[in-house]
């Protein structure tokens, strides 16, 4: 594990926005892309961190463990399904092949839990028994495993998204019933995988959420997969006896620096409390340890002033 000195150091050297000259540039919440030729988009992972829908500030290493995280995934999947990755020039990098995204986000769970209002925890808690087009049974408790996973999509593209049914899909005309299902099925056999794999380290892969895209005629996996910001990871070995006793799972996921703010009153109304160092330092160390636990292998933070290190690597493209 990196010593909190060597996370210390990295508190002035973040990667927060970026504007190099290398292509045309959109911003995200936590990436920035750039286009470049012949189809190719740069998807620099930056240090940002997001939660309620805003940025909030930056946690050193953060944007270095999730393009590894993703990289590595992609890796060990990409005998399953194919994927968008072309290569990864920097630790804070990856080349992909410009897809048309597909309209819809798709989340696959494999237990009922959440917290936030479109979470599919408060809605059945509510008496909600159809998530999405799912039927779910009277008596399921939070955190409770599902009896196989559900996949419950999202709109994407709207300004909030919105949980959405297959068939409701269907008929608004955003995605064919042929498309649907095979993207189904794909996110079905990633999630597979990567349950299996997690279970290997001692790990429930609890919720995912999946970017799909059209490359040359074929569905491809995009964005990011399994990532601590698009999944939630919680602890095998006490999942059993915490879910008996009705107590909240042990997590590694971003669940942290939310529930800092939260616990600040802050719930994406307002200003945020900025972070202090020591939260951006603990985050930081639990990303690692996400990056460690996940990947099996010990965490190199890259060496020298980031943003010219990324700009260097994107300039030789
Ligand atoms: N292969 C790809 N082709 C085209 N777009 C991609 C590809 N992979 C990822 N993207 C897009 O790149 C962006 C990554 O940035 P980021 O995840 O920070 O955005 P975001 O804030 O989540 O915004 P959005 O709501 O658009 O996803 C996303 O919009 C994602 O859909
Ligand atoms: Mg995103």
């Amino acid at each position: 594990m990196v010593s909190e000195a060597r996370i210390r150091q990295g508190l002035d050297n973040v990667l927060g926005g970026t504007d190099f000259d290398v292509g045309k540039r959109i911003s995200g919440k936590v990436r920035d892309s750039y286009l470049l030729s012949g189809g190719r988009r740069a998807l620099v992972t930056t240090d940002r961190v997001s939660a309620f829908d805003r940025i909030l500030g930056t946690i050193p290493f953060k944007g270095q463990v999730l393009n590894q995280i993703a990289s590595f995934w992609f890796d060990a999947t990409r005998d399953i399904v194919p994927n968008h990755v072309i290569s990864t020039p920097d630790p804070n990098v990856m080349v992909v092949s410009e897809c048309e995204q597909l309209p819809l986000e798709f989340i696959v769970r494999g237990y009922i839990t959440g917290v936030t209002s479109t979470s599919a925890w408060i809605n059945y808690a509510k008496g909600a028994r159809n998530i999405c087009g799912n039927i779910l049974p009277d008596g399921l408790r939070k955190d409770q495993k599902l009896d196989r996973p559900i996949l419950t999509p999202t709109t994407k593209h709207e300004v909030h998204d919105r949980n959405i049914s297959r068939e409701e899909a269907i008929s608004e005309g955003l995605i064919t019933p042929e498309l649907f299902d095979e993207a189904a099925d794909v996110c079905f056999r990633m999630f597979e995988a990567g349950t299996r794999e997690a279970a290997k380290r001692g790990l429930i892969l609890v919720d995912t959420k999946y970017e799909l895209g059209m490359l040359n005629g074929r569905l491809v996996v995009s964005d990011e997969i399994h990532t601590p910001d698009s999944s939630r990871y919680w602890y095998a070995d006490t999942y059993e006896e915490l879910f008996a006793n009705g107590e909240p799972q042990r997590k590694l996921d971003k669940e942290y620096v939310r529930e800092w703010l939260a616990a600040r009153g802050f719930r994406g109304e307002g200003e945020p409390p900025a972070l202090t160092d020591d939260v951006r330092i603990e985050a930081a160390r639990r990303y690692i340890t996400a990056y460690e636990l996940i990947t099996g292998k010990d965490f190199e933070p890259a060496e020298g002033e980031i943003a010219p290190r990324v700009e260097a690597a994107l300039k030789a493209l």
